[in-house]
């Protein structure tokens, strides 16, 4: 029997998300998905053209074939695959706004052929039947980091690598320019191996406030979509559980230079989707080149939200 309601108990600590000991903490989303595949063993893959090259590493290293779907505005699958017994299909929860079609997702596949990629829906992330992960260092300035939730798999990792900091280091000391070297030669060395999160990521983890990043999370991205909704063509929803970023698509295309060169650094999500083979389609290739996905993350405050939309709106009134 359930005791339901009631009285309450003396207070039982609980573990943030990355703490729950039913996820395994591995150090990237690539290796998560290797652990994923590796155990489902599958022969086939349904995946979106929609994603990076970093996304389909892994099924390419196991030589799945691989079938690409494609997507419409609101990021949702155009049509849902019938699968073959030994076919698996990867989904992603887009900048984490996408929650509501998990349920038709999940309704239409068996647990063991559905892969959720909640790399950007991490405090939308929790233990489930499903085979999900998401990736904890596009959050937070620690060296590695991801989120492994399957159910079913025991996971043999190999203990963490040694990692590189200095991006982190000089970052933190304000030195952004001279820091962008050593991130980029830091995210190469990512591969698909099934490492351990790093100890000094595990150690910084503890450090961070969890609600705090969530409320200030919530809170940038509706100064955004207050300030820039109106020039959004992509119908997003007003109270996403967790936003990722906010994702702006406008009627006429944004120079990302015309921002970066106001120190306003907006990443292109995703560049490999244009030059891919087999050719991407026009809906997602618009993406690829236009949406500009617009930090949210716990570093600002309501000030800084305030500069970039003045500085995106301004840009747009000058087109
Ligand atoms: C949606 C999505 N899933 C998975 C990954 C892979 O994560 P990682 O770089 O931690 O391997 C990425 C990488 O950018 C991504 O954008």
């Amino acid at each position: 029997m359930h005791n339901i309601g009631g009285y309450f108990e003396l207070e039982q600590p609980k573990a943030p998300i990355w703490q729950q000991p039913e996820l395994h903490r591995l150090a990237s989303g690539r290796a998560c998905l290797t652990a994923i595949l590796q155990h489902l063993k599958p022969k086939q893959a349904y995946v979106p053209h929609y994603c990076c090259d970093s996304v389909l590493a892994p099924f390419r290293e196991l030589a799945i074939e691989l079938h690409f779907y494609s997507i419409d505005q609101q990021f949702n699958p155009r049509s849902l695959p019938q699968l073959e017994p030994q076919a698996v299909l990867l989904w992603i929860n887009y900048f984490g706004i996408c929650s509501d079609f998990k349920t038709q997702l999940t309704a239409s596949y068996h647990p063991e052929q559905l892969i959720i990629d909640d790399t950007h829906n991490l405090f939308g992330f929790e233990p489930s039947p499903y085979y999900s992960f998401s990736s904890l260092r596009k959050y937070f300035g620690i060296p590695d980091g991801a989120l492994l939730c399957a159910p079913s798999a025991s996971v043999a990792a190999t203990p963490a690598p040694a990692r590189q900091t200095q991006h982190l280091e000089l970052r933190a000391a304000g030195q952004v320019q001279q820091g962008y070297s050593f991130y980029q030669a830091h995210e190469q060395r990512f591969d698909c191996a099934i490492a351990e999160m790093h100890p000094l990521s595990q150690q910084l983890m503890r450090q961070v406030d969890m609600l705090a990043v969530y409320q200030s999370r919530l809170r940038n991205f509706h100064l955004l979509h207050q300030r820039l909704g109106k020039y959004n063509q992509l119908d997003i929803p007003s109270h996403p559980v967790s936003p990722f970023c906010y994702p702006l698509l406008t009627e006429d295309a944004i120079d990302r230079t015309a921002l970066s060169q106001q120190g306003l650094f907006i990443p292109s999500l995703w560049a490999d989707v244009e030059t891919r083979r087999p050719e991407t389609p026009a809906t997602e290739r618009h993406l690829a080149q236009h949406l500009l996905a617009l930090p949210i993350d716990h570093r600002y405050s309501i000030v800084q939200m305030t500069v970039l939309a003045d500085a995106v709106e301004q840009l747009l009134q000058t087109e």
